[in-house]
């Protein structure tokens, strides 16, 4: 079985290149390499390769950016998403479209703040999640469609290795605290996204680690990990931050991973665990 990467040199792509490489044959194109927005080089690349997967790293993940651009968000997060899927057609490959949790806009289900289910209307805030849910139209009925939020690298210091940083310090480490998600680490998902695609699961599909947090409660997570005092951790509003920024962000977008359950997926485990492999990761 052959696993195509497309954007293989973000940090989602370098880490199924990496997974892919272990299990089998596989082909990571960069931006360089394959410029997903040109439907003929997608298609030439497709066709070369043969694919049985083609796994979608690629993506405009600039928030604030495609606000300011939403032509150029359509084009890279949804149009080229159709390219993908033409071509995975053409060759019967299995596409895997990897999607976002701002496709919601935060609001309570029936008065609650609890985790979105994949059925939960979607209703993007800024000109990315608008991009993005027409991304997950583009790829088709027949694509995985892998919801995700907060994504931490599998191969970098990422948001645990900063909060450790201001933690080897003295003073407050401050974070953002009236954001609330479910981080999500890389080498936790990839595992799922390539078992989804073995399995050729149509439709949409959560999956992140478990436990909905804001970063500060991620701080004070990795502060327990590494024996430091929590109350360093100060969180922050997004407001007090500075200027806005473009993009207005939704405040709760956790995801409930209802249909990881029903295909019996076993579920990510939870952040805190994940900070912990994360802790030792990168004091090893
Ligand atoms: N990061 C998150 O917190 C998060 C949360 C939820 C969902 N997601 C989704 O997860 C997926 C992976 O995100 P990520 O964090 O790995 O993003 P990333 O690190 O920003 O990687 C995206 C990659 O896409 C490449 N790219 C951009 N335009 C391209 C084009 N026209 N043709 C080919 N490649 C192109 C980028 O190349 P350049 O660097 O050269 O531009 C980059 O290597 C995306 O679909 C994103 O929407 C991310």
């Amino acid at each position: 079985m052959t696993v195509l990467v497309v954007g293989a040199a973000g940090q989602l792509g370098r880490e199924v290149c990496r997974v892919a490489a272990a299990r089998g044959e596989v082909v990571g194109l960069d931006r360089a390499a394959l410029d997903v927005t040109d439907a003929d080089a997608v298609r030439a690349a497709v066709s070369a390769h043969r694919p049985s997967v083609i796994v979608n790293g690629a993506a405009w993940t600039d928030v604030d950016g495609c606000e300011l651009d939403p032509d150029c968000a359509d084009l890279v997060n949804a149009r080229a998403v159709g390219h993908l899927a033409e071509a995975a057609g053409a060759v019967d490959a299995h596409l895997v479209q990897v999607s976002t949790d701002f496709v919601f806009d935060g609001s309570p289900i029936d008065g609650e703040l609890v985790p979105y289910p994949e059925d939960h209307p979607t209703f993007p805030l800024n000109a990315y999640g608008a991009s993005k849910l027409a991304g997950e139209a583009a790829a088709g009925p027949a694509a995985t469609v892998v919801r995700t939020t907060w994504l931490q690298p599998a191969d970098g210091p990422g948001m645990v290795g900063r909060i450790l940083a201001g933690l080897a310090g003295d003073g407050p480490v401050e974070l953002l605290g009236d954001r609330r998600a479910c981080p999500t680490f890389i080498a936790d998902l990839v595992p799922v996204l390539l078992r989804l695609a073995d399995e050729r699961v149509p439709g949409v599909v959560h999956a992140v680690n478990e436990g909905p947090a804001s970063w500060a409660d991620v701080g004070r997570v990795v502060a327990d990990a590494v024996g430091a005092d929590p109350t360093r951790v100060v969180a922050v509003d997004e407001a007090d931050l500075g200027p806005p920024r473009p993009a207005r962000r939704p405040a709760w977008s956790a995801l409930d991973c209802t249909v990881l359950r029903d295909l019996g997926h076993e579920p990510l485990r939870h952040h805190r665990d994940a900070v912990a492999a994360t802790v030792a990761r990168l004091a090893g």
